[in-house]
């Protein structure tokens, strides 16, 4: 099973302005490659503020969505940890898994160790405020995989995360940055 989180971001890191702020401002090329990959993988995984910026589910794939208090029509609700909830999907045949944000879902994916590649696009604006990718303290090493640059400016990245032993001092530090 392949993990992936897909995501916009600003030049400065924000993936929205704010928590009510639809996921729609990316570029045209962001948008294709998003639904290229999640119909590929047939299922995305997202929080409920996220669905809530949505005018409706995502098509022609399997909508779940995390939430502790509310459920959906045409989406899964799930609270599952997420090893448990990959290990459902296993089962029910889905090869590769979209995690879709927010903040709060990519953090959950990627503390828990499950997610395999991220796509990212580093869109040519900044916020200076938001909600970042990520909103707590984690350390993985990543291997960029692709990037390419569009018309517009617009950076497609793809990386692999390191789940072996990480290269680092107990104080979180880089050991090659001893080098510089
Ligand atoms: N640029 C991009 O690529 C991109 C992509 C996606 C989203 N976004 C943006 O991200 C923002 C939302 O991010 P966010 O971090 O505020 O929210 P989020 O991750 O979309 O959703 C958070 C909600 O998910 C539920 N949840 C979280 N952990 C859970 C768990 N362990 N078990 C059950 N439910 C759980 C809770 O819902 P309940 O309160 O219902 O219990 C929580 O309030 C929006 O502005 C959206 O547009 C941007």
């Amino acid at each position: 099973m392949k993990c992936f989180i897909i995501a916009a971001l600003t030049a400065d890191g924000y993936i929205a302005k704010d928590e009510r702020h639809p996921a729609f401002w990316s570029s045209k090329e962001d948008k294709k490659r998003f639904v290229e990959l999640t119909k590929r993988a047939g299922v995305v995984v997202m929080g409920s503020t996220t669905f809530a910026t949505l005018p409706r589910p995502l098509k022609e794939r399997v909508n779940i969505v995390y939430s502790r208090t509310k459920t959906f029509e045409g989406a899964e609700s799930t609270e599952k940890d997420p090893k448990a909830l990959l290990a459902d999907l296993e089962i029910r045949g889905f090869k590769e898994v979209a995690i879709c944000g927010g903040a709060q879902v990519y953090t959950m994916f990627m503390k828990a160790g499950v997610v395999d590649q991220l796509y990212l696009t580093v869109e040519p604006l900044v916020f200076g405020s938001g909600v970042r990718l990520f909103n707590d303290d984690m350390l993985y090493q990543l291997k960029l995989m692709n990037s390419s640059v569009t018309e517009n400016g617009s950076v497609m990245l793809e990386y692999a995360v390191h789940h072996g032993p990480q290269k680092t001092e107990s104080s979180g530090v880089l050991v090659e940055e001893r080098t510089i």
